[in-house]
């Protein structure tokens, strides 16, 4: 069983929405996970193991939504290291905006956690509101795909770390 950290950044509720479609999947998947909204840098040292789920809207033309932006202002200056963490990014926005401001809040957090040393696992899921109603049921159809790639990198790496350990 593997444990995702899934946090969140949201407006109006849509992020949070596909957060909790992507935790019924991990569920179902027999992981476990735990949805946050208000964040601390320190929760993603916490547990080495557990695994990063961004799930984040865009907000004021192209950044990062106000609940998530002092997480956001802490990995963008490299205030910790993620070396040997594994993240997965949804990203939410509305083509209605500029190209250069299309779900850039999503865009700038996986950047950001990059720069941390943390490795993406798959492609980000882009969520435009143009084209997404139902934002739980798209994460959750996203996150099925996206755990068996987990499983794959993330999870084997795991074991080969504790095989060279014992
Ligand atoms: C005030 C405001 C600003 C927004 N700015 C952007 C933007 O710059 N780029 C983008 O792709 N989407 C933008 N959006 C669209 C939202 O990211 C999108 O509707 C998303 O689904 C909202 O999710 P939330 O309710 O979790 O915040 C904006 C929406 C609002 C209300």
């Amino acid at each position: 069983m593997a444990k995702f950290l899934i946090l969140v950044g949201s407006m109006n509720g849509h992020a949070l929405m596909a957060a909790k479609g992507a935790a019924a999947m991990i569920t179902k998947l027999g992981h476990h996970s735990e949805i946050v909204m208000e964040h601390d840098i320190s929760q993603l040292t916490c547990d080495k193991d557990e695994i990063i789920l961004i799930c984040s809207s865009t907000a004021h033309q192209g950044q990062v939504p106000d609940n998530i932006y002092p997480l956001y202002l802490g990995l963008d200056n490299q205030r910790v290291d993620l070396t040997g963490k594994y993240y997965g990014v949804i990203a939410l926005g509305d083509s209605y905006f500029p190209p250069t401001q299309f779900a850039m809040g999503g865009k700038l957090l996986e950047n950001a956690l990059y720069s941390c040393g943390a490795k993406r696992i798959g492609d980000m899921a882009l969520m435009d509101a143009q084209q997404v109603d139902n934002h739980a049921l798209a994460a959750a159809l996203w996150t099925q795909e996206w755990i068996a790639k987990v499983e794959t990198f993330a999870l084997a790496d795991g074991q080969t770390k504790s095989e060279e350990a014992a």
